[in-house]
């Protein structure tokens, strides 16, 4: 049995077999479900996990459990990788009480058909429920990912069950950087709800925080500062280094080409940190990490259609659903007859919060030219000021 504390296990599951998180993002070392039981007087089974977990999730519950019934089933986030099982857990415990929000139970009937009049327990914000030793407390956690979040802060042990907050793609048993995958996943699936995390952040400074038990990912119960402090940047929108990040996309070669030759210009240049990536064949998902790490992006374009290249636009929409802001960007465009791709970037990046859009614009006719090295090396200037 996997302890987090004395009375409080563990009872997730890793899933290295799904392709896609949420039908989109690719995932190199699969994902974990997380779910806890505190084993106090009262039992309480913190949330569930994806249907394709359930077996081993009803195993690892049985575990430890033993001959003891639930007595409550808190669910933090109504999202069906946390709460599949819900009609099973009720059918097998017929006794549980299900304790949630007023917003969770207005949408629960939106995924399940299950009656849980009689026994589902309503908390809003700062109300408590004791479990015998182990007390919890509840903090609505509003958009941080989903309307009906909250979260759960037990006083004893000192751990907040953070629901989706500080989570991370990969599966528990493999070893990577934290930072990486949590980056990843919090831009591409939190990334537009920075100000609700804030709130959320700044209700949890109030709190003696020990332990995080997150749903994704790992149990964090050393030097929380420094995940605290990341989700403090990344919500806040600001840059979490200094460094240039060249997004482009490439037909034949030559735009690649112009991105690549800047590359080396800011690297010669001494710019702190020069990540370069082909929006065509990198995982987009990471390009949006990147874009949002940095302080400065390059974006590297064709003219396509008399507009830009697809996978381009999908990457500024994605920026932009994203609240991309506060950053400084570059324009490489190429045009053979009619370049238009500098002026449709320019549009999309301006119309951002506090984006500034270099006048120093690259202008490819084609292929590089001897006037095109003299405006990479003026951008380059620019960027490395
Ligand atoms: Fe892991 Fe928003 O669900």
């Amino acid at each position: 049995m996997n302890n987090v504390t004395e009375q409080v296990y563990y009872v997730g599951v890793n899933d290295k077999t799904l392709d896609l998180f949420e039908g989109q993002y690719i995932l190199p070392n699969g994902v974990s479900y997380n779910s806890y039981v505190i084993m106090d007087e009262k039992i309480a089974i913190m949330d569930m996990v994806d249907r394709r977990a359930a077996k081993e999730w009803f195993e690892n519950l049985s575990e430890v459990l033993g001959d003891k019934q639930p007595d409550y089933l808190i669910i933090s986030h109504l999202e069906p990788d946390h709460s599949a099982n819900l009609s099973e857990v009720i059918e097998l415990y017929p006794d549980i009480r299900i304790v949630s929000n007023e917003k969770l139970f207005g949408m629960l009937p939106q995924f399940f058909n299950v009656d849980i009049a009689d026994r589902k327990v309503v908390v809003k914000e700062g109300d408590s429920l004791s479990l015998g030793k182990h007390e919890l407390h509840f903090v609505m956690a509003p958009m941080v990912h989903w309307p009906e979040v909250m979260v759960t802060y037990e006083s004893t042990d000192k751990i907040l069950f953070s629901a989706d907050g500080f989570g991370k793609f990969g599966a528990l048993d493999v070893e990577e950087d934290w930072a990486c995958e949590a980056r990843r996943y919090y831009f591409n699936i939190v990334g537009k709800y920075g100000m609700p995390v804030q709130t959320l952040l700044k209700k949890a400074a109030a709190l003696d925080i020990q332990i995080i038990c997150p749903l994704h990912g790992p149990i964090l119960s050393e030097n929380l500062d420094y995940y605290i402090g990341l989700y403090q940047t990344w919500s806040s929108y600001e840059p979490e280094n200094k460094g240039v990040f060249i997004a482009y996309s490439s037909m034949h070669g030559n735009t690649k080409q112009a991105a690549e030759e800047l590359a080396k210009l800011l690297e010669a240049k001494g710019v702190e940190k020069v990540a370069i990536a082909d929006l065509a064949r990198e995982d987009m998902a990471e390009c949006i990490e990147d874009a949002f790490r940095y302080d400065r992006l390059v974006v590297a374009c064709p003219t396509y259609d008399g507009a830009i290249m697809p996978v381009m636009q999908d990457f500024i929409y994605h920026l932009k659903v994203k609240m991309y802001q506060k950053r400084t960007v570059g324009i490489i465009e190429n045009g053979s007859w009619a370049p238009m791709a500098g002026k449709i970037m320019r549009e999309q990046f301006e119309a951002m919060k506090e984006v500034t859009v270099l006048d120093e614009k690259v202008t490819i006719r084609s292929s590089l030219k001897k006037n095109n090295y003299e405006e990479l090396e003026i951008l380059a200037n620019k960027l490395s000021q």
